[in-house]
């Protein structure tokens, strides 16, 4: 399936802005191992992806408006569409040198998710999609993985780290996921979690306080492979509340039940014994 005009543009605009984070990135391995550390390298690479991005998209479609994870909102003449910018998810890894980051593009249009677009340039790994069109890596179309139940799953997850809040509610989601999955993964970049839920490598993807930047590119990736994705109260209020749940049909529900079962008391049909 060939891609739109619209779609071509961000291509263009990820793949020139994944080069010189593939720069940036060889410069960290070296940084690594010096004594000022790679830390202001990395924010420095990190605003100068989000800086050609900014200037191809707004290039090529020049009312649109942006909301950059660096750079906030930036308002546009044409107050119906919107890029959805994150020029470096998966910042930590790539701090330390692990090749899982990505970018993350989303085109928002009268409040919807309409193009998404996720590119690990270390991996070469474009993932791609548009409502209605299927998503695809590489021109390849994917399909969210098959399994129906979430005791032979793999469950991609965020772990809140230091300044973060919501520990303790972590713990007692993780407990439940833990005891009612085949295994959880934490690949540090929501974006490539989704996208590796709708190339079927994750059953689901379950993470809270994220921002709409960490999750626009992806969530249109999870659907038009053919999978489910929603807030964890089960309402699409993903960019109001931050909280994502993905998944083929029956492990996004099986992932709904579970973290809305926390703390009930479960009767003695559904105890489980240690
Ligand atoms: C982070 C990553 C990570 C998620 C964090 C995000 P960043 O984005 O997506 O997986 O757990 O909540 O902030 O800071 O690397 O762009
Ligand atoms: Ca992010
Ligand atoms: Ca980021």
């Amino acid at each position: 399936m060939p891609a739109s005009a619209l779609m071509n543009v961000m291509i263009g605009a990820a793949r020139k802005a994944g080069r010189g984070l593939t720069r940036d990135f060889g410069e960290v391995e070296q940084l690594q191992v010096s004594v000022k550390g790679p830390g202001n390298f990395v924010s420095a690479a990190d605003h100068r992806a989000e800086e050609v991005l900014f200037r191809e998209l707004g290039k090529a479609r020049p009312g649109y408006g942006f909301l950059m994870e660096e750079r906030g909102v930036v308002a546009g003449s044409d107050k119906t569409h919107r890029w959805i910018v994150d020029p470096l998810d998966g910042t930590t890894n790539f701090l330390h040198g692990i090749p899982l980051f990505c970018i993350s593009i989303g085109l928002e249009r009268d409040g919807e998710i309409v193009c998404g677009l996720v590119y690990n340039p270390i991996l070469d790994e474009l993932y791609t999609a548009e409502r209605g069109q299927g998503a695809f890596v590489n021109n390849r179309r994917l399909r969210v993985a098959n399994r129906k139940n979430l005791a032979d799953s793999l469950i991609s997850t965020g772990i809140p780290h230091r300044g973060r809040s919501g520990h303790e509610r972590f713990l007692s989601e993780c407990k439940a996921l833990m005891a009612g999955t085949s295994g959880l993964r934490r690949t540090g970049a929501a974006a490539l979690d989704l996208a590796w839920v709708a190339a079927g490598r994750f059953d689901g993807f379950v993470e809270r306080d994220l921002k709409p930047w960490d999750i626009a590119g992806g969530l249109i990736l999870v659907r038009e492979a053919g999978g489910y994705v929603s807030a964890a109260d089960g309402t699409q209020s993903m960019f109001e509340g931050g909280s994502i749940v993905a998944g083929n049909q029956a492990i996004h529900k099986a992932l709904l039940a579970t973290l809305d079962g926390i703390g009930k008391v479960a009767g003695p049909k559904n105890s489980v014994s240690a």
